[in-house]
């Protein structure tokens, strides 16, 4: 019998008791101003996108296959050009340094320790070529929000090229902003405002006020100072006439790789792939946008079956762990971006907290691959996972029934 040695660092001891995103999201919970917080965690509406994206990883059923030599397993992939050590990267998030002021810093530089890309928002809040530094040896991309301004976005792309990174991800299921309640409801504006009621929820958090007034203060990485609300602030900026023709003309801008983000039919998928984008990624904006939207898990197999021979699919939305990853790899997709799980780790520990949530992922893929019985992601398929049929569109269903009546 042995004493464990007692961890005397506060945040390290805090973050080592985490063992899944769950629990990194309870303790960024109690750390973060209400606020801040269900900024992070909230989404449109009644949040029922959201809900269902999450339900639908849940509602898998994994099929392992035994007596498979897994003493090795090598979670490499090659995404747009390159190599990533993991089938994940960190989504494009607004605001970043207003959860925790590190923010996409504490990111990037953990991306790059991890060996995954880092994307960066328009409406990050840290520099293009100060997010460039912290991760300098490994793969940035941009996201970009086409604003009515047009020449202000364009000079946005031409800094992303000049500073090296490899690919742009164009977000097009913004036309306006998504109706986020929670965000009503608190009041919540940018930067953070006080009132009775903010003094009152920062009492019991006085780490994270401390931290916020005695850092730079909140700025973003692209646009002038703003004060008012997220939903003033999105529809004063984006510009809802943007259509393909727009896509391929900045296609034609962009010298790298190019992805768009927030694909969520088929026929839209099509219409890309034949425009020659390099990949589509299914999302729903983390149920950020339209609530109610289709889930992106459930569209993933027909669209890869449609255009995954010459465009990668990725995905997004409600990742929580890495077995939904494994899920979303061995059903086609080349690849996934995770949001909230990478910012849960942001609030409940800075650069260790995402260095924590990019750990514990890693480690859920590795054990979720072994128990499968596959030592690389190519040895995934759609055998692996069966969709559990929970929602469904009346009309799939109905087919379905009569086919196996015919059979
Ligand atoms: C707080 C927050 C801010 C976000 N800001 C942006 C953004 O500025 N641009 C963008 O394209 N997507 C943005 N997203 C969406 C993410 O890129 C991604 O699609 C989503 O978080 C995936 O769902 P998940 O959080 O369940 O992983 C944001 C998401 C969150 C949670």
């Amino acid at each position: 019998m042995a004493f464990r040695k007692p961890e005397f660092n506060a945040k390290k001891r805090r973050l080592e008791r985490a063992l899944t995103i769950h629990d990194l999201r309870e303790i960024a919970k109690r750390r973060t101003p209400k606020a801040a917080f269900d900024y992070t965690d909230g989404s449109a509406d009644s949040e029922i996108s959201l809900t269902r994206a999450r339900q639908a990883f849940e509602d898998i059923q994994f099929t392992p296959s035994i007596l498979r030599d897994v003493s090795h397993v090598d979670t490499r992939r090659e995404v747009l050009g390159g190599t990533t050590a993991l089938p994940f990267g960190i989504a494009p998030t607004g605001f970043t340094r207003m959860m925790q002021t590190e923010g996409e810093i504490a990111g990037a530089a953990a991306a790059g320790a991890a060996g995954i890309p880092f994307a960066l928002s328009t409406m990050g809040t840290s520099s293009i070529e100060d997010v460039q530094q912290a991760n300098r040896n490994g793969r940035n991309w941009f996201q970009l929000y086409m604003w009515k301004d047009r020449d202000r976005s364009m000079a946005l792309v031409d800094r992303a090229a000049k500073a090296g990174y490899d690919t742009l991800l164009v977000t097009v299921d913004v036309p306006v902003a998504g109706a986020r309640l929670r965000d009503t409801r608190n009041g919540m504006t940018i930067p953070p405002t006080l009132t009775p009621r903010t003094v009152l929820n920062a009492l019991p958090r006085p780490a994270w006020w401390i931290d916020f007034l005695t850092t730079e203060p909140l700025a973003f990485a692209s646009l002038d100072r703003w004060s008012g609300t997220v939903a003033e602030l999105l529809d004063t900026m984006f510009d809802p006439t943007v259509d393909f023709d727009d896509l391929a003309w900045i296609k034609q801008q962009w010298p790298g790789r190019l992805v768009v983000k927030g694909v969520q039919n088929l026929d839209d998928a099509r219409r890309l792939a034949d425009l020659g984008v390099d990949a589509i990624l299914l999302s729903n904006h983390g149920g950020r946008q339209l609530d109610r939207a289709p889930i992106p898990f459930h569209l993933l197999p027909e669209v890869v079956r449609e255009v995954g021979r010459d465009t990668e699919v990725h995905l997004d939305t409600g990742i929580m762990s890495g077995a939904d990853i494994v899920a979303a790899i061995a059903l086609g997709a080349r690849f996934t971006l995770v949001g909230r799980a990478y910012l849960y780790g942001l609030m409940a520990g800075g650069r260790e907290g995402v260095d924590r949530a990019i750990e514990i992922l890693r480690s859920q893929i590795i054990r979720t691959m072994r128990l499968l019985g596959v030592a690389t992601l190519d040895e995934l398929t759609p055998g692996h996972v069966t969709q559990l049929v929970r929602l469904a569109p009346r009309a799939a269903l109905q087919e379905e029934r009569q086919l196996q009546e015919e059979a």
